[in-house]
C-alpha cells in the first residue's frame, strides 16, 4: 500500500479532527500516518519517504500558520526522495479569502522534491476560533475524500 502522511498543527482540535476524518476515508486504500508537527520533525517525515502528503493549514492572523510554513522550509533542506502527491486543507473562523493560503502555496513551490500539488483544496469555516465546524462541513469533507482518492491514484 502507498504511504500517505497527514500532518497538522492543531490547537483547538478542529484540524486534527478533520485530519482523522480524511484518514478514516482513505485508510482502505493507503497506509496512513497522522501526527502533529509538534511531535514529528521534517527529518522523520523525509526518512519515511511518503508517496503522498496531506497538510492541515490553520489560518492565523490572515495568513497560513507560520509554524507550518517553517516546517516546509525545513523540509526543503532535508528531503531527498520526491513526494509524488501533496494536498492541503484549511480551517478558519472568518470569511474565506484566497490570499489566506498564498503563503502555503509559496512554501510548497519551494520544496523541490514535490511532484504534484492537488489543484483543489478544502476550506472549513469554524464557529469562532475554537470551533466547532459550521454546518455542512461533513459533506465537504466527504467530497474532498473523493477528490483525494482520485488525485492520489
Ligand atoms: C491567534 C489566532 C489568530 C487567528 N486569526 C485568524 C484569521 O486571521 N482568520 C481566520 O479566519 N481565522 C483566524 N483564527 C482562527 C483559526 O483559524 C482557528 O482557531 C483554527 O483554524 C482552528 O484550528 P484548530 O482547532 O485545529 O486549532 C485565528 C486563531 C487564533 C488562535
Amino acid at each position: 500500500m502507498k504511504k500517505i502522511w497527514i500532518i497538522h498543527n492543531s490547537l483547538h482540535g478542529n484540524s486534527e479532527k478533520i485530519s482523522k476524518q480524511l484518514a478514516e476515508g482513505l485508510k482502505d486504500s493507503y497506509e496512513i500516518s497522522l501526527d502533529s508537527i509538534k511531535n514529528i520533525n521534517p527529518e522523520e517525515l523525509a526518512k519515511d519517504e511518503p508517496y503522498g502528503l496531506i497538510i492541515a493549514v490553520r489560518i492565523v492572523a490572515f495568513s497560513s500558520d507560520k509554524e507550518m510554513l517553517k516546517f516546509f522550509n525545513n523540509l526543503n533542506n532535508v528531503i531527498t526522495k520526491s513526494i509524488s502527491k501533496v494536498a492541503y486543507f484549511s480551517t478558519h473562523a472568518l470569511g474565506w479569502k484566497k490570499f489566506f493560503i498564498r503563503g502555503m502555496k509559496k512554501a510548497l513551490e519551494k520544496v523541490g522534491c514535490i511532484e504534484e500539488v492537488c489543484p483543489e483544496y478544502l476550506e472549513i469555516r469554524l464557529q469562532g476560533a475554537e470551533g466547532p465546524a459550521r454546518e455542512g462541513a461533513d459533506e465537504k469533507i466527504t467530497e474532498f475524500i473523493s477528490t483525494l482518492k482520485e488525485f492520489m491514484k
